[in-house]
């Protein structure tokens, strides 16, 4: 089902290389810092998207562990989970909230203003949702590349052309035979999930021409770190990406680190646009500054995994409590972050009732590692729980504002990220 990881995908440490073997047999400071270092440990985990039918075989647990590369600051999982076990009911689609259109709407403007419209290959390209929304604002000829069948399925019933595969050469090749080399790359939360780096920017090489400008938008660790949302560690995200890692990752390679933005959607990410190394520009003042100003070593790892604990404790204790005194409570949104926060608190339906979800493709599933249904959304409604506890954090004002017939009939929410709190 997994494979252990043992050196940094993005400055190779660890790789057992002739320097490296020589050193690590020796005893001493210099001895760790050859390796990957054991910074957070979430136990045995299910996959977090195996939402599956009760009867049907789940695909099971796997350690979920954190280990930091004292050289370049990659912090990446211990394992890698075989794509095909964590792929397999892929159930994860783009959102269609308003957060997201508005995060497309101002990423949409950002690509414009570096490269103007122009051609563009998404790489995860999902259900072809941001692709669509770039040809109505104008930019095209598009092109998608994702692995998920029943994803690309709907991307292509919404007119959006895509290569059904895992981003590598095969795929790149078949972009570049279809539509030349692309004005604009874009790669939205699909770096994390990568294990092979060498390879993916080989591939990205391949596609960029002169004038190509590529974003990798990525969840940022700083944002992870300073709001405590260890909920976004589960075995999907391989990494969890600092600028440093990338800039080392890059080093031999013909792309360089051109721009960093940060942006609000899932609680902190950042989009990095690289260019290649002949592109007239001289990098923007951005790729400096964050570089100097990021803080992600051991030191903050070891508070964050100890205030992850804390928080897990407090969450436990609450729903606990509050079940207790007879109170009802449902989950509200069967995010990646739910299984997570279920399983670290070992929650089962005796705690949660049920969690509500509005994709269809989670709907009367159960959540990974436990017995917890999951609903359609309007049966918080139908419903009236006391109390409703929101996994999807990140859409929450939207999910506020939409559920406001919960709150008239004293229904009160439960948010566990960045503290948790009963509103
Ligand atoms: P995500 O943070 O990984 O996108 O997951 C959020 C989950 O919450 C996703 O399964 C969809 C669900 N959701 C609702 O059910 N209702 C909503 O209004 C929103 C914004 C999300």
């Amino acid at each position: 089902m997994y494979k252990n990881h043992t050196h940094c995908r993005a400055c190779g440490l660890g790789k057992p290389s002739i320097p490296t073997l020589k050193v690590s047999t020796a005893a001493g400071p210099d001895v760790a810092a050859q390796q990957l270092v054991p910074v957070m440990d979430l136990g045995l985990q299910p996959l977090a998207n195996d939402f599956a039918d009760m009867l049907d075989e789940h695909a099971g647990f796997a350690p979920l562990k954190v280990m930091l590369c004292p050289r370049c600051n990659l912090s990446q999982l211990s394992i890698v989970v075989n794509p095909k076990d964590l792929y397999r009911h892929y159930s994860y689609v783009t959102s269609k909230s308003e957060t997201m259109n508005l995060h497309f709407h101002n990423l949409m403007g950002d690509i414009m203003d570096e490269s103007g419209f122009g051609s563009v290959v998404e790489i995860g390209s999902n259900d072809g949702t941001l692709l669509r929304k770039m040809r109505m604002d104008g930019f095209g000829p598009v092109m998608g590349i994702d692995p998920a069948e029943n994803l690309c399925a709907i991307s292509t019933a919404n007119g959006v052309d895509n290569i059904c595969s895992m981003f590598g050469f095969d795929s790149a090749q078949k972009a570049l035979d279809h539509m030349g080399q692309p004005h604009i790359i874009i790669a939205r939360h699909v770096f994390c999930h990568i294990d092979d780096w060498r390879n993916a920017i080989k591939c990205m090489e391949m596609l960029a021409d002169k004038e190509t400008a590529i974003f990798i938008e990525v969840p940022y660790v700083m944002d992870m770190l300073k709001d405590g949302s260890f909920d976004t560690i589960y075995h999907e995200h391989l990494s969890y990406l600092n600028v440093r890692s990338m800039e080392y990752a890059l080093k031999e390679s013909k792309l360089h680190l051109h721009a960093i933005k940060r942006y609000p959607i899932h609680g902190g990410a950042i989009v990095m646009t690289l260019r290649r190394n002949d592109w007239a520009d001289s990098p923007d003042e951005s790729v400096a500054w964050f570089l100097s100003e990021e803080r992600s070593g051991v030191e903050e790892w070891r508070k964050f995994s100890q205030e992850s604990e804390v928080r897990i404790m407090q969450l436990g204790g609450l729903v606990r409590n509050l079940v207790s005194e007879g109170k009802t409570i449902v989950g509200y949104g069967a995010s990646a972050k739910s299984t997570v926060w279920i399983n670290a608190c070992g929650f089962t339906r005796k705690e949660i009732k049920y969690i509500c979800d509005n994709t269809p493709q989670k709907q009367y599933k159960v959540s990974p590692g436990t017995n917890i249904p999951i609903c359609d959304d309007g049966a918080l409604t139908r419903d009236l729980p006391t109390h409703a506890l929101c996994w999807a954090w990140n859409f929450r004002d939207e999910i506020i504002e939409k559920e406001q017939i919960f709150r008239k009939h004293g229904g009160k929410w439960i948010f566990p990220t960045p503290n948790v709190e009963v509103i």
